[in-house]
This record gives C-alpha cells, structure tokens and sequence, in this order.
C-alpha cells in the first residue's frame, strides 16, 4: 500500500439550511470570505499539503462550484488584453488541471459518513485526506501540511483527526475524544463520541473538519447504520477503527479554526 497521502475527498453536498434563504441558490461553499469563495481557502490548504486529487461530493444546486473550478476564456483574454497580469495569475490558480479533479454525486443527505463513503471507488488502497470547507483555519503552516508531517511521523498507520479543546458547555456541538494517551500535539484515542452532553463528555478535546483516513473506513461505512440524527456519520466509522486497530490519533494543530458552517463564526471569520 502507498502510504503517501496525495487525495483530498471534499465533502460539500450538504444542505446549508444554517445560511437560508442565500443557500437556496448559492451553494454554501461558493459563500466569499473577503475576496475568495470558502472552497477557495480549502483547495490551497490541501494544494500546500501536497495533495494532488481533488474528489468533490456535491449534489443538486452545486454546479456554480464546478464553474469555479473552470477555466475563464474571455475573463482571461479580457485581462490579457489589459495587461492585469496581476489578477490573471489570480484567476488561473482558480482553475484545475484536467484529471487533478473529479466530481461524484450524493444523491440524498444522509450525512457525513455517506458523503465520504459516496468517493469510495476512486479512493485505491492508500491513506486519503478529507477537508470540510465550513472549517477555515488561519494557520502559519496550513492545517493539513501539519497533519500529514504528523502523520508520516507517526509511521503512516491508521486515522489522524484535526483536534482543539473547546470549552466544556460545548461538547455537544462536537465529536469528542476520549484520550488514551496524550503525547502534546498528537492523542492516541480510546473512544470518540459524537455531540455528548457537557457532564457526560470524556474531555474537552473536539473533532474538526480534518481527517486522514485509512481505506478500511470505507469498508465499515459500506456496512454502516444510521447513527445520530439519522444520518451515516463519520465519526462512528472512525470509532470502529479503534476497536479493530487501535490506530486512531487526535492531533491537536496550531492555527485558529472558525466555524464557517454557522453565521456568527463565518462573520467572526
Ligand atoms: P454540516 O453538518 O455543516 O451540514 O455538514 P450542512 O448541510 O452543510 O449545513 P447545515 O447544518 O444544514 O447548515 C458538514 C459538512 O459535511 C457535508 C457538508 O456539505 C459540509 O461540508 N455534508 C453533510 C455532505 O456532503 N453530505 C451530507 O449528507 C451532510
């Protein structure tokens, strides 16, 4: 099995009720923060972490985020022909490469866990990155390239999720770790529990949008029930990984996240 971590699977089929009535005809992730699009801040955090596929899970109403990805004849001619080399090299770190990037759909909501799942055939047997564009972290060295160092370090073996310590009152917002062992940036993690009430929460250290997955999590969310709110979530496919492994790994990042999923962190943002 390569060990290297070169996919990204970006979940963005979600319905962004949170950012109604805009989210009716602007896909959430199209949303701009100053002057680029959230996906924007996705793509180059996982372009500096050396990833070199893009899989996207959309769904309907997301095609304004296929276009963006596209190339702009006429904007660039235009800018061309008025010597803005500035804001053409702008536009063209926008567009991909042919084949650097794939589109699969989801075709229902059915959470997470599903979404990721939906990727499994161009996921080969390789360990695999997946970002959430609602989390944008501000970070000197971006997020990603801290966890694959990590990661690579830790021998490449098992799962890796982004962790921050929240406060105590809000653990039910969060997947929540149980530590096992706490070596300062990086966790071995006993258990993982999904939105637990604050008295009932094994730590404070919560789960973000950042994960390094081992191919065997597709396979238990080939085979996965519907867990909280009805939804496949990822985090009790993650959870499984303990039992059967034992390799799952909190990594405490250095950066600071906001919540751009929800309207006072993506104005904090
Ligand atoms: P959220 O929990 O933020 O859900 O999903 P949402 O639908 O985007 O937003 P709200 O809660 O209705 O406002 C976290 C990430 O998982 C993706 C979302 O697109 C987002 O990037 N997701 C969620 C899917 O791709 N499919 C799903 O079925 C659920």
């Amino acid at each position: 099995m390569s060990r290297k971590v070169t996919k990204a699977i970006f979940p963005v089929a979600g319905l962004g009720t949170r950012f109604l009535p805009a989210t009716k005809s602007i896909p959430k992730e199209i949303m701009t923060l100053v002057d680029r699009p959230l996906i924007q801040y996705a793509i180059d955090e996982a372009r500096a972490a050396g990833i070199k596929e893009f899989i996207f899970v959309t769904s309907r109403g997301k095609s304004a985020l296929e276009d963006y990805f596209d190339s702009a004849p006429e904007l660039e001619a235009a800018l061309e022909q008025k010597g803005k080399t500035d804001l053409l090299e702008t536009l063209r770190q926008t567009s991909m490469e042919s084949g650097a990037i794939a589109y699969i759909r989801q075709q229902r909501p059915l959470g997470l866990g599903h979404a990721v799942w939906c990727a499994r055939r161009l996921i080969a047997d390789e360990p695999f990155a997946v970002i959430l564009p609602d989390d944008v972290i501000a970070a000197e060295t971006p997020c990603l390239q801290q966890m694959i160092e990590a990661y690579e370090g830790a021998g490449s073996k098992g799962c890796m999720v982004a962790a921050m310590e929240v406060p105590q009152e809000r653990t039910s917002s969060y997947g929540i770790l149980d530590v096992e062992e706490d070596m300062g940036a990086l966790v071995s993690v006993r258990k993982m529990v999904e939105k637990p009430k604050a008295e009932e929460a094994p730590s404070n250290l919560a789960v973000i949008g950042r994960y390094i997955l081992t191919p065997s999590v597709l396979d238990t969310l080939d085979a996965a029930d519907r867990g909280a709110g009805g939804e496949i979530q990822l985090t009790d496919a993650i959870a499984r990984e303990i039992e059967t492994t034992q390799n799952v790994y909190g990594f405490r990042f250095r950066g600071q996240r906001f919540d751009c999923g929800s309207k006072a962190g993506f104005l904090q943002a």
